[in-house]
This record gives C-alpha cells, structure tokens and sequence, in this order.
C-alpha cells in the first residue's frame, strides 16, 4: 500500500492517515478553495487546522464545495483542530465554535494546542480542566479522538497520572532530523500516543533543512527532493506528517513517499545538532 494512504488506529479504533496536510497560513476563500482542491487530488485526506490559525471557516467552507467534486463524503475525510491557547478552562465552548466554524458535526481529532495559557498562570489546573471537558465532547459525540500538542514528557505524565478515562491518541509537535526529541519519542512509543510532526521541513520562511548539504546529497543520491527526504525520514519511523503548501508541485510530490531511506543515511538524518525553531514547552510548568 502506498504511504500516502496508509492509516493508523487510534485508541478509539478510528483509523487516522499517516500523511496529512498542514493549513497554517492557508487562508482567505480563494486561496483555501484552491489549495485543498489540490491537496484532495494529490490524495490527501488528513487536513489539520486550529482555532489559531483563523482559518476553520474557509476550510469548512472549502470542504463543503470540494467533497462532493472529488467524490467524497465527509467519512472520507479527517479533519483535526486545536484548542487556542486563551481558551483553556472552555473547551467545551470552543469545540462548538470550531464545530460550527468548521460546518461539521464532528471533529476527528481534538488536540489541546499548547499546554499553556496565556495570560494566567495556573497552567496545569487549567489543562486539566480542558482535558475533563474534552473528555465530556467525545460521550456527547462532538469529538472522535483527543490529543496535545507541544507537549513533554513531564506535561504527557502528568495527564496520564490523571484518570480522566481517555488517554491522549496523539501528541503533535516540532519534529525534524535538527529536533527529534528522543525521551519524548521512546515515550510515546511506550504509552501508545502517536506522534504527529510539524514544521518537518523547517516551517514557513525556514531554508535550513531544505538547504542543507547533507540533506540535499541524501536526496540526489536517492533521486528524491530534499523535502522528501525530511519527510520519509519521519514516516520511516511511523512518525505522522503535515507537510503544508501552496505550491501545486510540492502538494503532490510531499506525499509521494514510497521508497526507503538506507541505514547509513537515516544514521546522517539522525547526527545533527539539536535545536527548535518553535515555541519551547519545556517553560511551561
Ligand atoms: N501544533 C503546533 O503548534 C503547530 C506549529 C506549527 C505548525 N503546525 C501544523 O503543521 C503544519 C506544517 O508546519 P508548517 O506549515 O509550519 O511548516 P512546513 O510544512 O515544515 O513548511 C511549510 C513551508 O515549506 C514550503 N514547502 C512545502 N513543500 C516544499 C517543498 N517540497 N520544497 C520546498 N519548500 C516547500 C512551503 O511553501 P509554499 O506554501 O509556498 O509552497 C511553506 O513555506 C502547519 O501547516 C500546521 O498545520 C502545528
């Protein structure tokens, strides 16, 4: 089966794909009309958005148009979005506002988008609180599948030492050959969460990875682009992706990621120094 439509099963026994597709900065009606229309052709399935991202709206709007021309219904289809970081305490709220936003009666998958709150203080009561009503939207059916995102192991340990009756499907966070967090990934493997990538090729504006030497050689020697690399790098190691663009060339080649990447290269993908081009969690207490 091609990666493109591989599929994992979460916790809840929905399947979710492996290989989605990432809207930050995907917005206005044209544009997000245009760009999902490619992403729906290219085969991807996954569409991941936040309250954050000022854009629920457009996809709705988008999807209700473009499913039908692809001959696809909304069962085909995931749509994952994500608490904004002001309105912890009300996830509840803000479910309903997504769900409305986003002209569906359900969510896939909803992920608390930061473990921190802005403006407050008591961040882990406030999580906790959004977690329960998290919780209380997946028995009302409103929600499939809840997750994090941005969070350590100290923030996982601590929702998982709460009995709150639904572990975490998924925790979605910085992931690339210059952050790959190990402790977090030995972590998640042990407990089940699958780890969902983002910013895998450096994030908007970044020509790091994309531009890096050894990544570019990987790449030429395997007749790949260097973004196929960085992103074959992850679902060798059933890591999930969201690569976004716009750009109809790299929409269709980013999910085109049937070939392996040999030892010794991923050995090269794995030696980089360390950093993070994101917001750190790790000041979050
Ligand atoms: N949970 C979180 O806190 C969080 C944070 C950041 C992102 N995310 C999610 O993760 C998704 C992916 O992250 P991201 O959008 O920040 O970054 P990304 O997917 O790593 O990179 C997107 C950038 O790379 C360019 N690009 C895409 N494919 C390319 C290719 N084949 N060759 C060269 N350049 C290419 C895009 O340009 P064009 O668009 O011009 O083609 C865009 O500027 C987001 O869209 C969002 O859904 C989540």
């Amino acid at each position: 089966m091609s990666i493109k439509n591989k599929k994992i099963k979460l916790p809840s026994g929905d399947y979710m794909p492996l290989v989605g597709f990432g809207t930050w900065l995907v917005k206005g009606r044209e544009s997000t009309l245009k760009t999902l229309d490619m992403a729906l052709e290219a085969g991807y399935r996954l569409f991941d958005t936040a309250a954050m991202y000022n854009n629920e709206g457009d996809i709705g709007d988008a999807l209700k148009e473009l499913l039908p021309r692809h001959n696809l219904s909304r069962k085909d289809i995931f749509i994952t979005t994500k608490l904004y970081p002001e309105d912890h305490g009300k996830a509840d709220k803000a479910i309903e506002s997504s769900l409305k936003k986003l002209d569906c009666d359900y969510i896939d998958l909803y992920l608390i988008h930061w473990p921190g709150t802005y403006g407050k203080s008591e961040h882990a009561k406030m999580r906790s609180k959004s977690w329960e009503q998290m919780v209380e939207c997946v028995k009302k059916g409103f929600v499939r599948n809840i997750g994090v995102s941005n969070y350590t192991v100290r923030h996982l340990k601590e929702l998982l030492n709460n009995d709150f009756g639904i572990r975490p499907a998924v925790n979605q966070v910085e992931w690339h050959p210059f952050c790959h967090q190990k402790d977090l990934y030995d972590f998640c493997q042990k407990e089940g969460i699958l780890l969902q990538a983002y910013q895998s090729l450096g994030g908007a504006g970044n020509r790091d990875l994309l531009e890096n030497e050894n990544i570019k050689n990987i790449a030429k020697k395997l007749g790949k682009t260097p973004a196929q690399v960085l992103l074959r790098w992850a679902v060798q190691q059933n890591v999930a992706i969201i690569p976004k663009s716009k750009t109809k060339e790299y929409i269709f080649s980013n999910c085109e990621l049937d070939f392996t990447i040999p030892e010794e290269d991923m050995k090269t993908l794995f030696s980089f120094k360390q950093t993070k081009y994101d917001w750190d969690p790790n000041t979050i207490p």
